[in-house]
């Protein structure tokens, strides 16, 4: 373990448990794992199959995800595994309630992700209800955070929020403003809800978390390797992130919104054209490269 360590929780995301060794042997240290349905998609034994022309059911799809967190979970940290329930934009808090349940039982780590629609926000409050962890997943605004914040209330673990902020640099905003606003408005809070700063992309993008103090951030192996490679370096408060994307053009800034914490959760606009698209994208992930190989 390294002496001097990020007081923020260090995940990988991904979904290849030799991966995981690999990483964790590299940094010496790894808290936690974050798995979605792409990834889940990507590992290599479900490509080899695939590639062997077996076409998997829904049944052996979700046997190899359980494998595959099986694997995982016991080397990771206190953070846990992030297990992503399947779910499209008709998949009811009942549907993905009844994943989590099962998947919950699958590892002693284990936090079941729902995403921030409307549906996992009540898939969530009553998880929570149930002392089932939660990361909240594809965050794009800071009504969602809100929102998750207030259908967790009383939770007895940690609640996650994942923003993800790639893909709204990837629209040409500022997704680390994203990060920062929801912090400062969780401020006003009881500290029940930890950021999980997600869909990392570049080095700066960690240091920026880091330097915001988020409880927890996920990087993919290549990024976490190259953070190692040059030195595991921890920024504090006085970083200067630029925020420009890969061509250097300047993102567009995301304003900060006095929000009522203590609002229903219902009462929020959890619309986010991006948590459509990633649900949409998740689902095609999941269908095209497992249901649908043969
Ligand atoms: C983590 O929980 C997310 O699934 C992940 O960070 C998504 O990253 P991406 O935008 O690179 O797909």
């Amino acid at each position: 373990m390294v002496a001097d360590r990020p007081r923020t929780k260090i995940l990988l995301d991904g979904g290849d448990p030799d991966e995981t060794l690999r990483v964790k042997t590299d940094l010496e240290l790894l808290d936690g794992q974050t798995t979605n349905p792409s990834y889940v998609a990507r590992n290599p034994e479900i490509q080899r199959r695939i590639a062997g022309g077996r076409r998997l059911s829904s049944q052996e799809q979700f046997q190899a995800y359980r494998k595959i967190v099986q694997q995982i979970s016991p080397l990771v940290g206190d953070a846990g595994v992030s297990i992503e329930v399947f779910a499209d934009l008709n998949t009811s808090a009942r549907e993905m309630l009844e994943q989590g349940v099962e998947m919950f039982s699958w590892i002693p780590n284990a936090y079941i992700k729902y995403p921030c629609l409307p549906e996992g926000l009540r898939a969530a409050q009553i998880s929570v209800q149930r002392g089932i962890r939660v990361n909240m997943t594809l965050c794009f605004s800071q009504e969602q955070a809100a929102a998750v914040y207030a259908a967790t209330l009383g939770a007895a673990d940690p609640v996650y929020v994942s923003p993800f902020v790639g893909r709204l640099d990837d629209c040409g905003e500022n997704g680390m403003d994203l990060v920062w606003n929801i912090k400062k408005m969780y401020a006003h809070g009881d500290g029940h809800v930890h950021v999980l700063a997600a869909s990392l992309r570049r080095l700066e993008h960690l240091l920026c978390a880091f330097s915001i103090g988020t409880e927890l951030a996920t990087a993919p192996a290549k990024l976490l390797e190259e953070w190692a490679d040059a030195g595991l370096p921890q920024p504090d408060a006085r970083f200067a992130y630029q925020a420009v994307d890969s061509k250097g053009k300047q993102l567009k800034s995301i304003p900060y919104k006095e929000i009522d914490l203590n609002a229903p959760w219902e009462s929020f606009d959890l619309h986010h054209e991006l948590t459509t698209k990633g649900i949409e994208r998740f689902v095609a992930d999941y269908k095209n490269t497992l249901q649908l190989a043969a």
